[in-house]
């Protein structure tokens, strides 16, 4: 069994801030779980580079592959990433710069950008705090007999120009896809309501729970996967 790593990224300035989606920087603990990650990844990945595992990833060089190539953007967000992502890719972030800064401390190990990956599209609603968003929202978004709330409905609820929970559930399918494919480990860095999707289907938690489902900052949850099941093994780098 090789274990999947997953992570949020450090915590972002708009987190600070309180403010959701957006593209901001890391703030200050953001930097310093950064580093803190790139030491533990590279013990854990050092320690799992059985055999096998070298024998693959030395195969796919040799054939001239570019799959280790450093900063493949995977474009698309569904089908046509099979076969660009190998068995020797490590770092999976989105292409959103929070996620980027907090593996770019992490060297040695391959990396790839997946759009897929990216936080939920929160919409009209981006940039702005829970309280922005109950204080601005026209009521129509809560009360209207044709829209689902989101305090009623969290896995259904639409960004009015954005996603849903299960948007996002069936936007990860090419990545859930190409994780399962792995045979070697690797380091998911991506967001809160991404990885609650991805835990959960790894969890084998049931679709309602996912938007509830804790994913704190600044700690790695391990899974791996055996005949006998999924384990899973979680590190808290930083308070
Ligand atoms: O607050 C951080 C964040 O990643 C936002 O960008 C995103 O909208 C939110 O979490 C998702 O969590 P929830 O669905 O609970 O609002």
């Amino acid at each position: 069994p090789r274990p999947i790593l997953l992570t949020r990224h450090g915590e972002s300035r708009n987190n600070v801030r309180g403010r959701i989606g957006g593209d901001a920087v890391l703030s200050e603990a953001g930097e310093l779980y950064a580093k803190k990650l790139a030491n533990f990844v590279e013990k854990r990945l050092k320690s799992e580079k059985t055999a096998s595992v070298t024998l693959i990833d030395e195969g796919e060089q040799g054939g001239g592959s570019d799959e280790g190539e450093v900063g493949i953007l995977v474009e698309a967000w569904i089908g046509s990433s099979v076969g660009r992502v190998g068995s020797c890719q490590y770092i999976w972030t989105s292409t959103l710069q929070r996620t980027i800064l907090t593996a770019s401390a992490i060297v040695g190990f391959p990396k790839i950008q997946w759009r897929a990956l990216e936080e939920i599209n929160a919409g009209v609603c981006d940039g702005m705090t829970y309280e922005e968003i109950k204080k601005n929202m026209p009521e129509e978004y809560e009360y209207a007999k044709n829209a689902i709330s989101r305090k009623k409905d969290k896995l259904r609820y639409r960004y009015p120009r954005g996603e849903s929970y299960l948007d996002i559930i069936q936007r990860l399918e090419p990545v859930i896809i190409e994780l399962e494919r792995q045979r070697a480990p690797v380091v998911v860095i991506s967001h809160q309501a991404v990885l609650r999707a991805l835990y959960a289907y790894f969890a084998d938690r049931p679709l309602n729970e996912i938007p509830l489902i804790e994913v704190p900052f600044h700690t790695i949850i391990e899974i791996q996967m055996g005949v006998t099941g999924v384990q899973e093994k979680r590190y808290k780098l930083m308070g």
